[in-house]
């Protein structure tokens, strides 16, 4: 349980806060890179800022305030030039870290103006990886955009990834994955009662493999779960090896059998998520990937057409009891237990390091050594080579027309072998 002041503390993102500070000295995902290609503008609200994200016709890309200093029209209708996103409404121009480099009927009327140079707009760095856009908000110099190996997977691999705007606040989501026991309840327990109610088979896991154990250990980049469940002694990876949450809003994970998978919590502000789930598939030798010129994406509702939360599969049932919770959940009534041991240490964690930021330092897991960067090591059970199956591939997404031609091509290879 927490005072409402903890629990403003933790949940409240904006500029000026000590969360959204914290928040702000790592690098964010804004959106995939290949929607860019096909809308070049699009706005977006990251850390309750409101922005637009543009690519210039010399392949550029800008974050900036969203609206025009001028008269303040929404730059979201902006005209990308070939450096910069141009105001339609009277021409303003404006480069990628906001400043505005025409005024043209200004530079008609009194060629020797210098007004432009006193106009700036908010203005962020913004770098592609793996075919995702990422944006930084913070003090400069911006530190490293990590390297994370999922997002430079090589050989053999296709990739996709879903994105899904919640409402409700970041931590309800990043929490979650510091609370182990609920595998077994909601995509256990919880899964069959779904199965039973609208028919099988749904994505779940057997309610006899519950845990016995659970352990977390902070390092260097976030925190180290550790579990015993199911039939698996201390002596099996799930306890001596364990799964990553990357400080501060990353789950890292692989789901066994060729599937590998990031999950972002991204605040856009104090009661909505922007969820990207980032998953690489690593396909059999006997399978050749084919090229992918970009990473494909799909925006998931969290509804279904009936309005209510999805349940179907294991991240729809995740997404339904983070919203389930409220837009901001109400910390100071929740009487936490021994299943929680988790979330406790990762709240003392944020809190550790949005002090560290108050004192001026840099946070845990802020990266600006490329040494270092170049070989991030994360611990990660499982990670043994066991190939993509069917079931991985269809099993626990929306439809796609990745895990479409991954199955063309697995049921081609068995037809060959
Ligand atoms: S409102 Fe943007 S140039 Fe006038
Ligand atoms: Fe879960």
């Amino acid at each position: 349980m927490l005072t409402l002041e903890q629990n403003k503390l933790l949940t409240k993102v904006g500029p000026g806060t000590p969360m959204g500070e914290l928040m702000r000295r790592y690098w964010q995902p804004v959106a995939p890179a290949a929607e860019l290609e096909e809308a070049p503008v699009k706005e977006v609200r990251l850390l309750s800022e409101d922005l637009v994200l543009y690519k210039d016709r010399s392949g550029s890309y800008g974050l900036i305030g969203r609206f025009c200093a001028h008269r303040r029209v929404n730059l979201a209708y902006g005209i990308p030039e070939e450096h910069g996103l141009r105001c339609m409404y009277h021409g303003w121009l404006y480069d990628e870290t906001g400043q505005c480099t025409e005024q043209p009927f200004e530079e008609t009327v009194r060629p020797e103006s210098r007004f432009k140079d006193k106009i700036k707009l908010p203005g962020y760095p913004v770098q592609e990886m793996g075919g995702i856009l990422f944006a930084y908000l913070g003090p400069l110099p911006a530190p490293l955009l990590p390297k994370w190996e999922y997002l430079l997977m090589g050989d053999n691999v296709l990739r996709e990834m879903f994105v899904s705007e919640l409402p409700c606040n970041w931590l309800q989501c990043q929490e979650n994955s510091l609370d182990p026991v609920h595998l077994e309840w909601l995509h256990g327990y919880y899964g069959s009662y779904v199965a039973e109610r609208h028919g099988g088979p749904l994505a779940s896991f057997k309610t006899g493999s519950g845990h016995k154990k659970i352990g977390f250990d902070v390092f260097e980049h976030g925190v180290i779960k550790r579990r015993v469940w199911g039939k698996t002694t201390e002596e099996d990876e799930p306890w001596k090896v364990g799964h990553p949450v990357l400080f501060p809003n990353i789950l890292h994970n692989y789901a066994g059998q060729g599937r590998y998978f990031l999950q972002y919590r991204v605040p856009i502000d104090d009661e909505n998520t922007w969820h990207l789930d980032y998953i690489c598939y690593s396909l059999p030798p006997e399978v050749e990937a084919p090229p992918q010129e970009s990473v494909p994406y799909q925006y998931v509702s969290p509804y279904n057409a009936q309005g209510r939360l999805r349940f179907e599969d294991v991240l729809s049932q995740d997404m339904m009891v983070w919203v389930a919770q409220g837009a901001s959940m109400d910390r100071t009534q929740e009487r936490l237990g021994e299943s929680d041991v988790g979330i406790i240490l990762f709240r003392k964690l944020l809190e550790e390091q949005m002090a560290i930021v108050e004192d001026g330092g840099d946070p845990m897991a802020v990266i600006r050594d490329p040494v270092k960067n170049d070989a991030l090591a994360i611990p990660q059970e499982g990670r043994g080579y066991i190939p993509l199956t069917a079931n991985m591939a269809n099993g626990a997404r929306p439809p796609s027309a990745t895990t479409d031609l991954i199955m063309d091509l697995l049921a081609k290879a068995s037809q060959v072998s």
